[in-house]
């Protein structure tokens, strides 16, 4: 009998360890700072989204057809041109937090991170004015886009291995 209550005390206090572990790894990420971080993954999640339809196209797994690719290009050049400054707030870089892939480097940097957009951007616009015009002419534009996500992925990302 003893021996019962005893171990029915340990499964107690394992569970209430539990339960406070849970607690605590949800609540120490700044409501406000979890929320940025979700915005601009979601903000990405936009671009990929565009962009695997451009490049579905330029490598030839889906069919050329003008006004998808104009449909993905205008809205990949209206999103790079969103006012990003809130979705990037200091604290939010995965040395301070769980759940990112943005390095310490983006705040340490600044001036190349917006150099890096600034490449998205103008590639974004020239793609926009690209991908309607035939295959050819999107796949031009191709390198450029593609080459901007990378540039900055290979700089500010945490890599996935
Ligand atoms: C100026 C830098 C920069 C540019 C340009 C950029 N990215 Fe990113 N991207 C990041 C960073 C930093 C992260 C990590 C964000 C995080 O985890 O908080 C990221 C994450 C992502 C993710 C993962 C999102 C998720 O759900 O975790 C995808 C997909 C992605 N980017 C696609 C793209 C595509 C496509 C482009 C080009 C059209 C692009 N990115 C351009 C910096 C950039």
């Amino acid at each position: 009998m003893k021996t019962l209550a005893l171990s029915a005390g340990i499964a107690f206090t394992a569970a209430a360890l539990a339960l406070t572990s849970t607690a605590t790894a949800e609540s120490h990420v700044d409501p406000a700072i979890a929320g940025a971080i979700k915005a601009r993954q979601a903000q990405m999640q936009l671009y990929a989204h565009n962009l695997g339809i451009l490049g579905g196209m330029a490598q030839g797994k889906m069919d050329y057809d003008a006004d998808a690719a104009s449909a993905a290009a205008s809205n990949l050049a209206a999103l790079v041109q969103l006012n990003q400054s809130t979705y990037w707030p200091q604290g939010s870089d995965n040395a301070s937090v769980e759940g990112t892939k943005a390095l310490p480097a983006i705040w340490e940097d600044m001036a190349g991170v917006m150099e890096k957009g600034g490449a998205m951007v103008d590639a974004a616009i020239a793609m926009e004015a690209a991908a309607g015009n035939g295959l050819e002419s999107l796949q031009g534009a191709m390198q450029a886009l593609g080459g901007a996500c990378g540039g900055c992925h290979q700089s500010y990302r945490q890599s996935n291995n």
